[in-house]
């Protein structure tokens, strides 16, 4: 399944997409820049086209902060949300103790970050981190997990990895997905929606290569095809 990333300037051009695409896509995800300057109202205009949200804030902090944050987006009526893996065991599983509270109904799924999709084997290694990519990823991703999480944001090439090593168990979502292997934006570890599909992801992230395409509803479509 596509989710759209609502990746634009503010709620105008959202709407745009919202009302060109809301027929076939059903779920859009909002970053921080469009929650931060208009947070509930931008949930409320996506529900507003009947389509769920993905919130993806990527929360990092100290466990109790983490899961007080997560106690209001519970109460947004999201789909799924983020948090990032590297928070760690203990952030991950105090977030999954308030989700707990809820009934199942109302309890958004909780997915992780691994390692954005921008990064390369070189910019983990300068920060410290010797593993290779998918190992690093698979940690994460296990971690992750077992602390409680419903499923695992990657690049494509790992979801494979992870996939064969943990199995299907869990909700892939893959970002980084690209019409063509050619590519000149930030986005390093990338794929076409095929091999996302091949690897089990159950929702692939396309932003810019439907935002910026000349007709987005085509490329949509195409992809779902
Ligand atoms: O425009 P593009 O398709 O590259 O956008 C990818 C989207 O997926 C962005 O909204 C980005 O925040 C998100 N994302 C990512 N890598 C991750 C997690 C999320 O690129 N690991």
């Amino acid at each position: 399944m596509i989710i759209v990333a609502l990746d634009v300037e503010g709620l105008e051009e959202a709407r745009k997409y919202l009302e060109l695409l809301s027929p076939v896509v059903r779920i859009f995800k909002i970053g921080p820049r469009l929650f931060i300057p208009y947070g509930n109202q931008i949930i409320q205009l996506v529900r507003s086209y009947n389509c769920e949200v993905f919130l993806d804030l990527k929360l990092y902090d100290i466990p109790t902060q983490v899961a007080e944050s997560v106690r209001r987006i519970v109460e947004l009526k999201v789909k799924m949300f983020t948090v990032h893996a590297l928070g760690g065991e203990r952030m991950i599983s105090e977030a999954r103790k308030v989700l707990e509270k809820y009934p199942s109904s109302q309890r958004p799924l909780m997915l992780a970050v691994t390692v954005v999709t921008s990064m390369e084997e070189k910019d983990l290694h300068f920060l410290g981190f010797k593993n290779k990519i998918n190992i690093l990823v698979y940690k994460l991703a296990k971690l992750a997990l077992n602390a409680g999480a419903d499923g695992i944001v990657c690049s494509v090439k790992e979801l494979e990895y992870l996939r064969a090593k943990l199995g299907k168990n869990f909700i892939g979502v893959t970002p980084g997905i690209r019409l063509k292997r050619t590519n000149r934006d930030d986005q390093r570890r990338i794929a076409t929606p095929q091999e996302a599909l091949s690897a089990g992801a159950d929702y692939m992230v396309m932003g810019r290569a439907v935002l910026s395409a000349r007709d987005p509803l085509k490329i949509v479509k195409e992809v779902m095809k």
